[in-house]
């Protein structure tokens, strides 16, 4: 039996996506280091308040669930701001180091999603030192009022460290206005909170579950690893957690000395618009050519249905899909929990249910690229006989999702509004995980044989007259059915900013703040 992890010195959102914790606002604010002794005090002074991934509760000696939350974490300029020393700050991997603006290429951050077109905060990042993004705070709230209280106790104290801490402006808000933070919220329909994006998916379902968290066991099903058995388990820490063993049995890469990076882990922090308009005509187009009509088709771009997030292997149409809901209506949470999440793709070699360009199966292919035992006839065959192992190359890209919408859509039939995803991917190797799955998975579509067909939704789609995106929506290989052809797909989702932040445990930000990290 595994022991559980020492919730007290891992920071609250690596465990928790807050957002389903009662959590429906939050705000971004990034800050930079004018002087480096204050700004370890800065650092001292909000490590007392950080929030750990501690359990709550109401009774005695327990801790109760705050108001208010915070977080912090530092991109590699801020690292070094922060004095740490050169041996340890050797030890941070190159991409952290580089930094999110110059790894554009690998992540198809091209054309209307290129640095140039970023909020004004990351189009100077990394230009001169006054404008480097070195601090990030988390601050999330279960009313509006109280994230204002939050962000008035931040304020107060930047200003009781002025001389060595500033907070930079430069997120765009509605009507491009400038504002001193990014803030976030859950879509709200009629007055009541939901858990939809701004496409209209039911969003936040699926997150991997890892070994040492509480209650791991109880949710391992879909969102673990699959085992040879059939059966799921917690995927190991390492893949999360910076000196824990990991899926390959190793110490994943990380600085040095261990106290410094052990329960903590990379962040990638990304800001991406949705081209509303554009999404909704384009459904539209195609909807009424779908042979499965409109929502059917909106499906097959994600894999999930959009109302409630039934995914397409267990409700692929209408028929299943008035089944599955019958069945999600009379579920408690948990039950409701196993129908959403529990799957696999090895009853859909073929893609038919959940086409191989899908958002979910692309991001997170369930052990489906090694499937070879029982495949039907005419299913694809995956890398035969390479792998003993269900998902050997599945469990090294999976990627943790905290974060929630931005903006309000005001106007549908426009796209520049102030709307879209604040996420924020937390892994322990950027470069294998979420590098990877955006370079490989994302943007290209070999290992799925989908030859350069990129995922329909986050796709960095081409306008280009000469080579158009174009996404196939299989069918059962069994029926004299054509597949169905996506032609000239429009760039969906736009990059409006980012940088990659290390996320450290409690003890490493006592020893950042004191500035000891290596007192040899
Ligand atoms: C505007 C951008 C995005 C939208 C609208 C979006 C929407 C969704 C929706 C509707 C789901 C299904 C519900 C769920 O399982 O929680 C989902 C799942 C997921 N998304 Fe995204 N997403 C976006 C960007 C991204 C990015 C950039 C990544 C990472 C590179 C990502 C990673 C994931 C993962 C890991 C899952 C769970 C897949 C699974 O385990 O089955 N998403 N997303």
């Amino acid at each position: 039996m595994t022991k559980q992890l020492d919730l007290t010195d891992i920071q609250g959102n690596v465990i928790r996506a807050y957002g389903r914790f009662g959590y429906p606002v939050a705000r971004y604010v990034f800050l930079n280091i004018r002087d480096s002794e204050i700004a370890r005090d800065f650092v001292g002074a909000v490590t007392k308040r950080v929030t750990s991934s501690v359990e709550w509760g109401d009774g005695p000696g327990q801790i109760k669930q705050p108001n208010w939350t915070v977080n912090i974490a530092f991109a590699y300029q801020g690292l070094k701001e922060l004095d740490l020393p050169r041996s340890s700050l050797i030890g941070f991997s190159h991409e952290f180091v580089a930094g999110m603006k110059d790894r554009r290429d690998i992540l198809g951050d091209d054309g209307p999603s290129s640095p140039e077109n970023w909020d004004p905060i990351w189009v100077g990042n990394r230009q001169t030192r006054e404008q480097d993004v070195h601090i990030f705070i988390s601050l999330n709230a279960r009313l509006p009022a109280l994230l204002e209280e939050s962000y008035a106790w931040l304020k107060a104290l930047v200003a009781e460290h002025k001389d060595g801490v500033v907070i930079l402006g430069g997120n765009r808000g509605d009507d491009g206005v400038l504002l001193d933070y990014q803030d976030v919220n859950v879509v709200m329909e009629d007055g009541k909170p939901t858990s939809k994006e701004h496409f209209g998916y039911t969003d936040g379902i699926s997150d991997p579950v890892f070994e040492g968290t509480p209650s791991y066991d109880l949710n391992v099903e879909g969102r673990g690893k699959q085992m040879e058995d059939g059966s799921w388990a917690p995927l190991a820490t390492g893949e999360f957690l910076l000196g824990h063993i990991d899926e390959a049995h190793e110490y994943p890469p990380a600085p040095q000395p261990v106290l410094l990076s052990r329960n903590g882990t990379y962040m990638v922090y990304r800001k991406l618009h949705e081209n509303v308009a554009t999404f909704d005509s384009y459904l539209e187009e195609h909807g009424k050519k779908y042979p499965g009509g409109k929502e059917l088709l909106a499906a097959k771009f994600v894999g999930r249905w959009r109302d409630n997030g039934a995914p397409l292997v267990k409700a692929p149409d209408a028929e299943s899909k008035a089944k599955f809901d019958m069945a999600l209506m009379g579920s408690d949470k948990d039950g409701k929990d196993k129908l959403l999440s529990d799957f696999t793709y090895d009853d859909d070699m073929s893609g038919a249910k959940c086409p191989f360009s899908s958002h979910i199966r692309r991001i997170n292919p369930r052990a489906s690229l090694e499937m070879v035992k029982g495949s039907k006839p005419g299913s694809m065959i995956f890398n035969e006989g390479a792998f003993d192992t269900p998902g050997a190359l599945t469990n090294r890209r999976r990627l943790l999702r905290r974060g929630l919408p931005y903006g309000h859509v005001k106007d549908r039939t426009r796209d520049d509004g102030n709307h879209g995803i604040i996420i924020m991917m937390l892994n322990a190797d950027i470069n294998r995980q979420f590098e990877f799955v955006q370079q490989q998975w994302i943007n290209y579509g070999n290992d799925f044989q989908a030859g350069s067909d990129k995922e329909i939704l986050l796709g960095n789609h081409s306008a280009d007259e000469k080579f158009p995106s174009k996404a196939v929506l299989q069918v059962d290989p069994d029926s004299d059915q054509a597949p169905y052809f996506l032609s000239k797909i429009p760039r969906l989702v736009e990059t409006r900013g980012g940088e990659y932040f290390f996320i450290p445990s409690l003890t490493a930000l006592r020893m950042i703040a004191m500035g000891v990290v290596d007192p040899t």
